[in-house]
Formats: C-alpha cells, structure tokens, sequence
C-alpha cells in the first residue's frame, strides 16, 4: 500500500518504517530509472569493523534478496575513503556488507586516479598516506613502476625524519635507494596520513626541492616558479569523516591545510596541488561513468535517463557533490552531520534521513509517486 506523500521531517525521522513491508504497489510502476549511490564512512559503516545494521538491510533490499522488490534497484559505493587495491577493498566490503559488489560497483577516493597518473608510470613519485606499504600496492595496480613511499626515505637518511623510529616491520618492506640520484616527478597521497609530521616534512622538501632531488633547495629564479618541478596530487578534500568515535575525526582535508600554511609560512608561496575527491567533478563523473558499465553489466541500458540519489553523511562531499552533478540526495544523521540543536547542513540535501534504510525506503516511495502521476 502506497503511503501518502509525506512531509519531509516526518517521513525519516518517524518511528518505525516497516521492515518487511512491501515496497512495491500495483497501482505504481517500477521506478526502472532509479539508482543510488552510497557513500561508506558515516552511511554504511561507523569506522573499519562497525557496518551498520540498516546497511545490510538496505543492500539486501536493493539486490533483490529481501523479496521486498520485484527486481534489483542498481547502486554503487563513492567513498573518500582508500589507501588499498581496489579489488582487495571490494572483497573485503563485498563480505563485510554481505552483497557480492562487482569491479563497477566500487569508487574509492583514489580510483579515478588512475588514469591521470598514466604520465608518471615509468617515474619516480612518493607515494603517501594509509597503513604499511599498502599505497605502493594502490600506485603498483594503477601501472606506476617506480613507488617509493616515506619509509623507504627515512630508512636511506633516517635524519631525514628523526622524530620516529621505522619499525621492524617497516624496515622489512622499506626499500631504501640512493634517493639524491632520484628526481621524483610527483607525490601522491592516496588516504590519509598515518604520520602528519614525517608526511608534511617530505612533501615540503619535494615541493621546495630543485628538479624534485631530497636534500635539494629549488633557490633563487626558479623559486618564483611556484609550480616547481613536482605535482602534489591528493586523492581526498576530507577535513572531518565518521569513524567509530562518537565525534568526527580529522582527514585527509585537515592534513593538507596544516601542509598548506606550513609551505606559506616557509616558502611565502601558496601550495600548488590537484585535488581528487568527493565533492569534485572529476570524481562523480567517474562515478556516473562507472555506473552505466555497472548497468550494461546487468543487462540494464546504460545510456537511459537516470534518478540517482546520493546517500551521504558529510554535506561538505557528499550533498554538495551530488547537487553539483544533478543527483538528488540524502544527508543521513549517522555519520559527520548533525542536527541535533537544529543545526543547518552547508548544502541543502533533497532530504534529511535518520539512516540509510530511511532515506532509501522514501526514495523508493518517492520515484513511485512520481512514475504513478
Ligand atoms: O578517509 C575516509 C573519510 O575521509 C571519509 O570516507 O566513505 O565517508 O567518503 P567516506
Ligand atoms: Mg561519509
């Protein structure tokens, strides 16, 4: 039984939306242009082991599974979150979430990455960010044949960085070279910082460097060439995300600005760098392109109009990104955003949901109201 239109407050902030309800009414057709994007931290999971209870709920609904609907409602994950090979994160979220996610069902901050690095497969770049060497995993599955991460600088000249001690297990994958014969031609940061003193230190050296060689001053002329000889890339804008901490934690955004006025103060330059990420065009037009191949790939058209509703928790990435690219979209309260004192989101959401399952179940309502008038 189709609901009435409800107001928007009331629709996800009431009590119980029925679980096992059916979805779909005869007096509405399918919503056959409908389709979703999840954002991950914040939506889907609460911090690395936490997935929310409503997610798998959701995915199984959406897949089918449930019987709640009489066929699947397609969906894909856009995460600023990254820092391993994105066909080991799809495996470990494919289990995680209880769904079996296919290669075009998965954009992680860095994916779109991949074919903008192309220029620098056969070069030196300084990888960074995430745990251990998994980003020289990223960069080695994006084809970039010479990733050196900040490991193997410190164990070359551990004064380079004196403030910590490599560990035994990082002297076991560093890979030390003669880095002063080494021009880098671009550092990458592909997740979040694991060590912001040592990462900020190396990436100013680089951008200060001459003909990106460590241990070099770029002096005098071609100071002024603000560009200088590295392009800093960074794969996510992230000032705050939601871990499993009740209060947002810094990212990846947070670590760049600290960067930022820590070259401004000692260069009196401003930092060149591209920026990848949610809420960036490059990002959701990879997004949507992967979409399509995920519709082509179940025999759905992938050229047809689309409905898509963005589900996010951070209207900074995720609300704003989406509105830029013509998305709808659903800010949920379980991540980053808040309203708790009535606070007012930055970018203004379609609607505003307790929870994924929430937002997702008025979508569906709401794409068959639509298709039934
Ligand atoms: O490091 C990940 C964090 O910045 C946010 O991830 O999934 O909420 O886009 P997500
Ligand atoms: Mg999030």
């Amino acid at each position: 039984m189709l609901r009435s239109a409800w107001s928007v407050r009331r629709v996800v902030s009431a009590g119980q939306v029925g679980c096992t309800r059916s979805l779909h009414s005869k007096s509405a057709p399918f919503p056959n242009k409908l389709a979703f994007a999840f954002d991950i931290d914040g939506v889907l999971k609460q911090g690395h082991h936490n997935v929310l209870p409503q997610a798998k709920r959701v995915l199984k609904l959406l897949s089918g599974e449930d019987g709640r609907l009489p066929k699947p409602i397609p969906f894909l994950l856009i995460t600023n979150g990254g820092g391993v090979p994105d066909e080991e994160r799809r495996a470990a979220l494919s289990s995680e979430l209880g769904i079996k996610l296919t290669e075009n069902q998965l954009v992680q901050s860095h994916t779109p990455i991949k074919e903008y690095v192309e220029k620098y497969q056969d070069k030196p770049v300084l990888v960074l960010g995430g745990k251990g060497e998994s980003c020289r995993r990223v960069a080695e599955s994006y084809g970039l044949k010479h990733s050196y991460i900040p490991q193997d600088i410190v164990a070359w000249k551990p004064s380079i960085w004196d403030r910590t001690e490599l560990t035994e297990e990082e002297r076991g994958f560093a890979r030390p070279q003669d880095f002063s014969q080494i021009p880098f031609s671009a550092a990458l940061m592909l997740h979040d910082s694991h060590d912001w003193g040592r990462d900020i230190t190396l990436i100013l050296d680089l951008m200060s460097s001459h003909r990106g060689i460590f241990g070099t001053r770029r002096e005098g002329h071609d100071r002024a060439d603000v560009k200088g000889d590295v392009e800093l890339v960074f794969s996510n804008a992230d000032v705050e995300w939601r871990s499993d901490w009740p209060i947002p934690r810094l990212g990846q955004g947070a670590f760049r600005l600290s960067l930022e006025s820590v070259y401004k103060s000692t260069t009196g330059l401003d930092l060149p760098y591209k920026q990848f990420g949610k809420p960036f065009k490059a990002t959701y037009d990879f997004s949507e392109l992967m979409l399509r191949r995920y519709l082509r790939e179940v025999g759905r058209d992938p050229e047809g109009a689309l409905n898509v509703y963005m589900v996010g928790d951070n209207p900074l990435s995720d609300i704003d990104g989406a509105n830029r690219h013509g998305w709808s979209s659903i800010l949920v309260r379980t991540g980053v955003f808040h309203d708790t004192h009535g606070e007012v989101p930055s970018h203004k959401a379609t609607i505003i949901a307790d929870d994924v399952e929430k937002g997702v179940e008025w979508a569906i309502q709401e794409e068959m109201r639509k298709g039934s008038l």
